[in-house]
């Protein structure tokens, strides 16, 4: 495929070597830890590109040497979590590789002595870091999903299962499941049973409020969720971690306990029934419930840390608050974590819809919850919201170019597409009506298949610009025509929300549902 000049950004920051590196549990630094090391590199070497190709040396040691230790664990048959934790660090060293080369690793071959921009990635070899705190790829597509699903041992959503939803609630599912957003799941089928039986459950989701900019990615799970809620009458439970943000984020408590707030609202937003929905904020409710914290200091008395490592991978140098906080997310999926709610039934079992990104801490629940003599969770995985730059990029609050902020005015969200969203079309019109544009990697098609709803209009578009007939200036125009409407309509609705509603919601009560 031709590279067009939104290509040719990328590719260029590429070779500036605008990269994140990460350290062995997975936490990244930023250019200026790059900066750092093309400084102290430069003093024993005469030449940039000599500071390069000794720092590309350096990192395919790194992944060499890990490689080693993790084959040497295997051979032992060591612990599964030590194992584990080695596993994850080879992925991030790979990933840094990558990076920093533009090629993928490969045993045996050391960097090539020549530059990155000669050297394409195939995106087959393309490697994948996603944990809680990381989400990057090298591969425009995106992650690949179906890799991850092996790795994390989940089930693809199969169009039967899909059939089956369909089945049990009379209703035509989600945009969201017939396309794929929503690919993975765990014991999905046991709550289908559930419901069939007549048998109560609840859904469980999250945020973690680290700023008050939400984008329209953060709206993918609760926009689920809601519709779950809708079609199955369910109480609903929704934590807002800002005890997570404080421990992770330069923030104070007080400025994680008002963005839970802030972040609250536009949960409300998404239209969330206040008869059997909760959102608390985990600062508020602990204090408030002592049932919550008991059941979090159980969970703590199941994992080990040597357990969190393999999970999460903590180090040593992580503060303790980090190690413990996993228990803090897990404890919603047990209904008697709400006694108020659901009457001190302690076996009411719970479907969490997330990102599959929040999987790790699920899995840990998951593995715990039978010696605890509860339900384990069910899962639904998402996949992640693209940024405009692309698939390969994660959109960042601290960028106003990365996304389409829910507080964006329709002139904002106009240019931003313009100009940023990433094109998969050609460089030229002549080029691009005869070879067609290439939506697997267009971003304002990817965002097409999340907010255009009509999927006859969606498949039409795609064969449209597939074939080269529809233009990139035609197809934005046509993504700006959905977003601006949706936007509009969810601030609207935003600043309804007043005091009192966001109280109501934040109280811990009866949920009116048919238990
Ligand atoms: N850790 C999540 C975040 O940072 C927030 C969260 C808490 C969550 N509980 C959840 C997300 C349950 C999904 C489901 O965003």
């Amino acid at each position: 495929m031709g590279l067009n000049s939104d290509v040719r950004d990328v590719t260029s920051c590429h070779q500036r070597r605008d990269v994140v590196c990460f350290c062995s549990h997975g936490h990244s630094f930023g250019r200026s830890f790059i900066h750092f090391l093309l400084h102290s590199a430069v003093i024993s070497f005469s030449s940039p590109r000599l500071v390069f190709l000794e720092m590309n040396a350096q990192a395919y040691a790194r992944v060499t040497e890990q490689g080693e230790n993790v084959r040497e664990l295997k051979a032992r048959k060591a612990d599964k979590a030590e194992l584990d934790s080695a596993v994850q660090k080879l992925l991030h060293l790979k990933l840094e590789f990558q990076q920093l080369t533009g090629q993928p690793y490969q045993a045996g071959k050391p960097p090539a002595e020549q530059d990155s921009e000669t050297n394409d990635v195939d995106p087959d070899d393309s490697v994948d870091v996603v944990d809680p705190w990381t989400v990057q790829t090298s591969s425009a597509k995106g992650v690949d999903y179906d890799k991850l699903i092996v790795r994390f041992g989940s089930t693809k959503i199969t169009p039967e299962l899909i059939a089956r939803v369909e089945r049990v609630t009379g209703q035509q599912a989600h945009p969201f499941l017939r396309r794929g957003i929503f690919f993975s799941h765990r014991d999905l089928e046991q709550i289908l049973d559930a419901h069939e039986a007549g048998r109560p459950f609840y859904l469980y989701t999250g945020r973690g409020p680290s700023s008050e900019a939400m984008h329209l990615g953060h709206l993918v799970p609760f926009i689920f969720t809601k519709w779950l809620q809708d079609i199955f009458c369910v109480p609903l439970v929704i934590q807002l971690t800002d005890d997570e943000k404080f421990l992770w984020k330069d923030l104070s408590v007080e400025e994680t306990q008002h963005l839970a707030l802030e972040n609250a609202k536009d949960i409300i937003a998404c239209g969330f029934n206040p008869e059997s929905t909760f959102i608390f904020s985990d600062f508020e409710y602990m204090g408030q419930c002592r049932e919550f914290y008991r059941n979090v200091v159980r969970i703590q008395k199941l994992v080990t840390f040597n357990q969190v490592k393999g999970i999460f991978g903590f180090g040593d140098s992580d503060c303790i608050g980090k190690i413990a906080f996993p228990a803090v997310q897990a404890a919603p999926s047990f209904s008697s974590s709400f006694p108020h709610t659901f009457q001190q039934r302690e076996d009411v079992p719970c479907l969490i819809p997330c990102a599959i990104d929040q999987d790790p801490y699920f899995r840990m629940t998951r593995d715990v919850a039978p010696r605890l003599g509860c339900p384990k969770p069910a899962l639904l995985h998402a996949t992640f919201f693209p940024a405009l730059q692309g698939a390969r990029s994660k959109m960042s609050a601290s960028d106003a170019n990365s996304a389409i902020f829910l507080t964006d005015s329709p002139k904002q969200i106009k240019n931003k597409i313009n100009k940023y969203a990433f094109s998969g079309g050609r460089d030229t019109l002549e080029e691009h009506r005869r070879l067609g544009g290439c939506c697997e990697v267009d971003v304002s098609y990817m965002y097409l298949t999340f907010f255009l709803e009509d999927d006859e209009q969606l498949a039409k578009i795609h064969k449209d610009y597939s074939s080269g007939e529809m233009l990139t200036g035609e197809l934005k125009k046509k993504l700006v025509e959905i977003l601006q409407p949706l936007v509009r309509e969810h601030q609207e609705r935003r600043r309804a929300v007043t005091d009192e509603v966001l109280s109501t919601f934040m109280t811990p009560r009866i949920l009116r549902v048919s238990l």
